[in-house]
Order: structure tokens, then C-alpha cells, then sequence
């Protein structure tokens, strides 16, 4: 399904225009490891950090060149390393709750090199209105399977929360059907209120954009925010 709403190529050549050749890389919500391994393959030394057992050892399974897989909450991980790049990407950032921005954005300072490069993606509010269905049906097929999403959305306006409900119909090559209910929020974040966050973890913004391709950044309208930071020195945050 992730194949349908992404376009892996484009993040892998934005995140290694932003990295030296066989640079030091952490991906923080790495999930299953899609983009680490990736740019494990093209000789950067990488570590992925994700909260989900599961999907790290989904990830560790599916193995790749030069990456380590860590198991841990972003906001509490630490390393003896400082990384040339740290990104979350796949709107990642969406899916913390609220309290856990800062501590995650001061998580990517502490651990980015002098000079080193951030890059986040986010859906902002307008994302959000714009994309608005009552309810989606869409079907995704690969691998021999038909996966059918019932998704529906509703606003939680004082969480400043989207919410997501999605009823997946998984139907297998050997007629095997499976039926699965889900239900995830995400914050909705504002352009200003991301450039604030950013600020008060002592980030400045060096590039703004709508998506990987370079995209010019949406002043208004669909596409994601992806933002490019450095961490300002100590005694200037
Ligand atoms: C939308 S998925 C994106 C995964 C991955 N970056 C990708 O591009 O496929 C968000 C991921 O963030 C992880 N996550 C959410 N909160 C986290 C936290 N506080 N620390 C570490 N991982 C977190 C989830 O487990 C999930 O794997």
C-alpha cells in the first residue's frame, strides 16, 4: 500500500543530496527501514530508532546493507555518534502527540554533527482541508493480493487532531479474506507553528519546500512541508 502514497526514489535522492558520500545517517520513526535501506545500499553508514518492536524486527528481517536497527522511543534515544544527517520523513512528526515534539526536535539537535543537515516532512493544515473525504474506498494490488481501504476522517478541533478510521479487506490469490479495523490521530500542524517548534529546539530553517522534488513550499494547497535545518550553536539558541 505505502508503494501508492509515497515516492521512495524521490526521498532517497533529496536525503543523499543532503548527506556527504558515505556519510553517518539516523532515521528517527523509521518504521519498517523503507528509506535506510536505501541509502544502505549506496554506502552510507545508517541507524534507524522506531517504538514499534514489531516493525523493527519486521525491518531487521528484511536485513540491508549497513544498517542498525534500534528499538527505542526517539525522544530518549542517545548515541556515542554524532550523524551528518538526521531526518524523519513520512510524516512521522504528525503522528506524535503534541508533548512529544520538542523533546524529539532537541533529540535531532543534540545528534546532528556542526553543519550536519536536518530534514523533516510534515502535513500541514492546509494538507489536511484540502485532502478532506468524508470517506475513501481505494483499492491496492501487489504481490498477489487485493487490499481494499474503507477509510473515513473526522476533526477533533480542541486536540487540533485529525482522525483517521480505516477498515482494511485483505483478499489473498487463494480466495482467503481478512478484515482488519484501525484507528489513528495526527496532529494537524501549521507552517508557523512547525517554524516555532523548530526555533525553540534552537533549529534554523536553511530551505523550505513542497515535497522531494524540489517542489516550491505550499504557501496554500496540497503537498507536504519539507523542511531542511541546521542546530545553532550552544550559546546562540
Ligand atoms: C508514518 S510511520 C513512518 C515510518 C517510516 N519513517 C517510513 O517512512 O515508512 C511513523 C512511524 O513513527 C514511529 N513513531 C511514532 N512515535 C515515535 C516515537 N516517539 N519514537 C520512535 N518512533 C515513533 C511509529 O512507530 C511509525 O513507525
Amino acid at each position: 500500500m505505502r508503494k501508492d502514497f509515497r515516492n521512495v526514489a524521490a526521498e532517497t535522492e533529496f536525503l543523499v543530496g543532503h548527506t556527504p558520500s558515505g556519510g553517518r545517517v539516523l532515521d528517527l520513526g523509521c518504521g519498517t527501514g523503507t528509506n535506510l535501506r536505501e541509502l544502505g545500499a549506496r554506502g552510507f553508514s545508517c541507524v534507524g530508532v522506531d517504538q514499534s518492536a514489531r516493525f523493527i524486527e519486521y525491518a531487521q528481517n528484511l536485513g540491508g546493507k549497513n544498517v542498525d536497527y534500534v528499538y527505542d522511543r526517539a525522544e530518549n534515544f542517545t548515541s556515542e555518534h554524532r550523524f551528518d544527517l538526521v531526518y524523519s520523513i513520512f510524516m512521522t512528526l504528525n503522528y506524535l502527540p503534541r508533548a512529544e515534539l520538542r523533546p524529539v526536535l532537541r533529540t535531532m539537535r543534540d545528534l546532528v554533527r556542526p553543519g550536519g543537515q536536518i530534514v523533516l516532512e510534515f502535513g500541514h493544515l492546509l494538507n489536511f482541508v484540502e485532502g478532506y473525504q468524508q470517506h475513501t474506498v481505494a483499492h491496492h494490488r501487489g504481490e498477489g493480493v487485493l487490499i481494499t481501504r474503507l477509510a473515513r476522517q473526522s476533526i477533533i478541533p480542541h486536540a487540533g487532531n485529525w482522525r483517521n478510521e480505516e477498515t482494511l479487506l485483505v483478499r489473498e490469490g487463494d480466495g482467503t479474506l481478512s478484515l482488519y479495523d484501525n484507528f489513528f490521530d495526527q496532529a494537524v500542524l501549521t507552517g508557523p507553528e512547525v517554524r516555532g517548534l523548530l526555533d525553540d529546539a534552537g533549529l534554523s530553517i536553511t530551505a523550505e519546500y513542497g515535497g522531494f522534488r524540489k517542489e516550491p513550499a505550499p504557501g496554500h494547497g496540497r503537498g507536504p512541508l519539507v523542511i531542511v535545518a541546521t542546530a545553532r550553536e550552544a550559546n546562540d539558541r
